[in-house]
């Protein structure tokens, strides 16, 4: 059979509100031309991001209601850590609200003014979250991951080069190295177990902790059994098991590959660490056995857990991504190549190359998305990375727009309209303009921008 269908069926439906071109039109512009701003009922199909964003299973809704909401002691909280540990083999595993709690209880230890972060690229909050510190972050991501085009299998990798230098440069002001999989924020795409094993050693052999950003880390095991060779006949939790042995702590967003609509976790070996961890969780987030979760989002993530590494869920998941991918490429629309494992995305600034970088190529193309077929995506690119910290603006490396794809939520006949919506901004891309930022925060600003058209 040629057809790689969803491995599940729908037995609970969520209607979509259709609108017209024109009613969207008068919506974006309500919402200063920020996607951020947008009702999620007014979107059709809803692209914005793989977070928080997954259908729960049968499953996963009986899990929780074996939710134990109590304070301290839940066998949630036991079920949670048990199903963590299957998977990531750390001493300590920290429940946080998300991602993000996680990254800023890591960095308000390690972090500070003068320290230097190198991942293979550092995520937006991430970043935010080191620089709040007063530190920096630095991405050091092998020189194939830069460009969109190139067909390469783990364009995720940290140049290793790159990382040894910069560790001999600055060891002293290095609290951590880190790796993000799959890399977000350069394209979804996957980092080898070779590269994650080879990144381990050099931090080991400068005597620092090596954390890994575990976000899609089942989406990144499949990659390596598929790609990597030597590993084409390993199960995908032995794969994850091998990725998370060589690192000394993870953070995580249950929100990706965990199956939960909230949730993440900061795991640690170290025993110092986990009790300074631990006693900022008690002040900002909650007790140790539940970290600003209740019990039944525990339950969820550990029978999500269990459900994310199904080889037949991935490889729907990834083929997914790959059915779009090779269609924009027909059309003509510059992919990022090869298909990432959570999204697609698209080079925006290729594909309007009059809209020049610092008019947000990325922004008008997802902009346009929305007018033309109501889809709602992500500028990665100028927008998000390009104001540095003391407010001087650049372009950003890549110009890009993400199509996140939520976990088990939408259709082939979703993935074919996104298609021809492509195919009618092919006939009408080169009328698109530029915008410029009316007002902005001083920090992550895509999230509440607002946008002015160039014309
Ligand atoms: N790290 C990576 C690689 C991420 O993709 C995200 C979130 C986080 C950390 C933070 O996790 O949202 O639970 O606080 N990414 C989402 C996205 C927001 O749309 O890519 P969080």
């Amino acid at each position: 059979m040629k057809t790689i269908i969803e491995p599940f069926r729908i037995k609970t439906v969520e209607p979509i509100r259709l609108t017209t071109q024109s009613e969207r039109e008068s919506l974006i512009k309500a919402a200063f031309y920020n996607l951020f701003a947008l009702h999620s009922d007014d979107v059709l199909i809803d692209l914005l991001t793989d977070s928080g964003t997954s259908a729960m299973s049968s499953a996963q809704w009986a899990a929780i209601m074996q939710g134990d909401e109590s304070y301290a002691g839940s066998p949630s909280f036991d079920r949670f850590e048990k199903a963590v540990k299957h998977l990531m083999p750390f001493n300590h595993i920290i429940p946080t609200h998300q991602g993000r709690a996680a990254e800023a209880i890591l960095f308000s230890l390690l972090g500070g003014p003068g320290k230097m972060v190198p991942s293979n690229t550092h995520f937006d909050t991430t970043r935010g979250n080191i620089e709040a510190t007063g530190a920096s972050a630095h991405d050091l991501i092998i020189a194939e991951g830069k460009d969109p085009s190139l067909d390469y299998p783990f364009k995720g990798n940290m140049d290793l080069k790159q990382l040894e230098t910069f560790l001999s440069e600055h060891a002293d002001s290095t609290p951590c190295v880190m790796t993000t999989v799959t890399n977000n924020a350069g394209g979804g795409q996957p980092v080898s177990l070779e590269n994650i094993r080879a990144t381990a050693n050099l931090a080991k052999q400068y005597g620092k902790p090596f954390i890994i950003d575990g976000c899609r880390f089942a989406e990144n095991a499949y990659f390596i059994q598929q790609r990597e060779s030597g590993q084409e006949n390993r199960s995908i939790v032995d794969i994850v098991r091998d990725t998370f042995s060589c690192a000394d702590g993870m953070i995580m967003s249950a929100k990706k590959d965990a199956f939960a609509n909230i949730g993440g976790w900061l795991a640690l070996n170290d025993d110092e660490l986990a009790n300074a961890a631990r006693n900022r969780l008690i002040q900002t987030e909650g007790f140790p056995t539940y970290g600003d979760l209740a019990g039944r989002d525990l339950d969820a993530i550990a029978q999500g857990l269990k459900e994310i590494v199904d080889e037949d869920y991935l490889r729907y998941r990834i083929r997914t991504n790959e059915y779009i991918s090779e269609r924009l490429d027909a059309l003509g629309v510059p992919v990022m190549k090869p298909a990432g494992g959570h999204a697609v995305f698209v080079d925006a600034r290729k594909w309007l190359e009059h809209i020049p970088p610092l008019q947000y190529p990325g922004q008008s193309l997802a902009i346009a998305l929305y007018e033309v077929g109501g889809i709602r995506s992500c500028e990665i690119g100028t927008v998000m990375f390009g104001r540095a910290v003391d407010g001087t603006e650049s372009p950003a490396t890549m110009d890009l727009v993400r199509l996140a794809m939520p976990r088990r939520v939408y259709t082939q006949s979703h993935a074919d309209h996104i298609v021809e919506v492509f195919a009618e901004l092919a006939t009408s891309k080169d009328t698109l303009v530029g915008y410029r930022i009316n007002e902005e925060p001083v920090a992550m600003r895509h999230f509440t921008a607002k946008f002015v058209p160039l014309s």
